[in-house]
């Protein structure tokens, strides 16, 4: 059984104060759900603020990023052990926007990945296509070039820490979803290659998110989902209510 993961990326929003308001009207609302993994993933400067509102409570921390190294002369890079040290216990890694403005590609998505798992953080693997690629039926190579691409080198164990999310790029902050059976369609084929690299028992355990505006409406019909795990919200984890309603969703 797959406990769902339902995690909310804040990307570059929220000071202090206006973090700490989120996440103290988030925590009475989901405080009964451990049906589900919470996490939410501030910037950088608000972690810790976030990890002592959090505490006792059942969401997680995560970070949006980090470099591959764990220490040394890399301004402005925060290492994995950092992370951790700031209470984080999941990073997300490999997020399109990352790929899109920052230059990230599939070898520097891969040593995150290593570097994070060392650290002993759970990784939230972000792969998708873009629309000129979805149009181009370039789908499922796209996808299958970034999975084999982020996890190479990886064990199967390692891979117990690892979480996908999919996330089609043109649905990414446009309010257009992927429709179920699109949503679907990926996720199995995502868990298939994965059981053809790993086998069906690591494929079986993986936990395959979807992203790309999520909302409190369209979460039911992607969960129902055979091959769907959870989900990694943006805009919609802005807000205390709506992000509750989506963890909470079959409560
Ligand atoms: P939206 O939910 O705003 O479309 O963002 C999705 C996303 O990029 C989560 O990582």
């Amino acid at each position: 059984m797959r406990k769902p993961v339902i995690a909310g990326n804040w990307k570059l929003y929220k000071t202090t104060p206006e973090a700490l308001e989120l996440v103290n009207g988030l925590k009475p609302l989901v405080v009964n759900n451990s049906r589900v993994e919470i996490v939410v993933a501030p910037v950088f400067t608000v972690l810790a603020s976030v990890k002592q509102a959090i505490a006792g409570s059942p969401v997680s921390l995560a970070a949006q990023n980090c470099y591959w190294e764990e220490e040394g002369a890399f301004t402005g890079e925060v290492s994995p052990k950092m992370l951790v040290d700031a209470g984080c216990t999941h990073v997300i890694i490999g997020h399109s926007e990352r790929r899109q403005y920052f230059g990230e590609t599939d070898a520097t998505v891969n040593k995150k990945i290593k570097a994070s798992l060392n650290a002993g953080l759970t990784v939230l693997f972000c792969i998708g296509e873009t629309l000129a690629e979805r149009e181009a039926e370039q789908t499922l190579d796209v996808l299958k070039t970034q999975l084999c691409g982020g996890l190479e080198g990886l064990s199967g164990e390692q891979l117990a820490k690892v979480v996908i999310a999919y996330e089609p790029v043109w649905a990414i902050g446009t309010g257009k979803t992927a429709t179920n059976d699109q949503a679907q369609d990926a996720h199995s084929f995502i868990r298939g290659v994965v059981g053809g690299l790993y086998g069906t028992a690591v494929s079986d355990a993986m936990r395959i998110l979807y992203g790309g505006s999520v909302k409190p409406d369209n979460i039911k019909g992607l969960m129902a989902q055979p091959d769907i795990d959870g989900a990694l919200v943006g805009g919609a984890s802005l807000n205390a209510e709506s992000f509750a309603a989506i963890v909470n969703h079959q409560a």
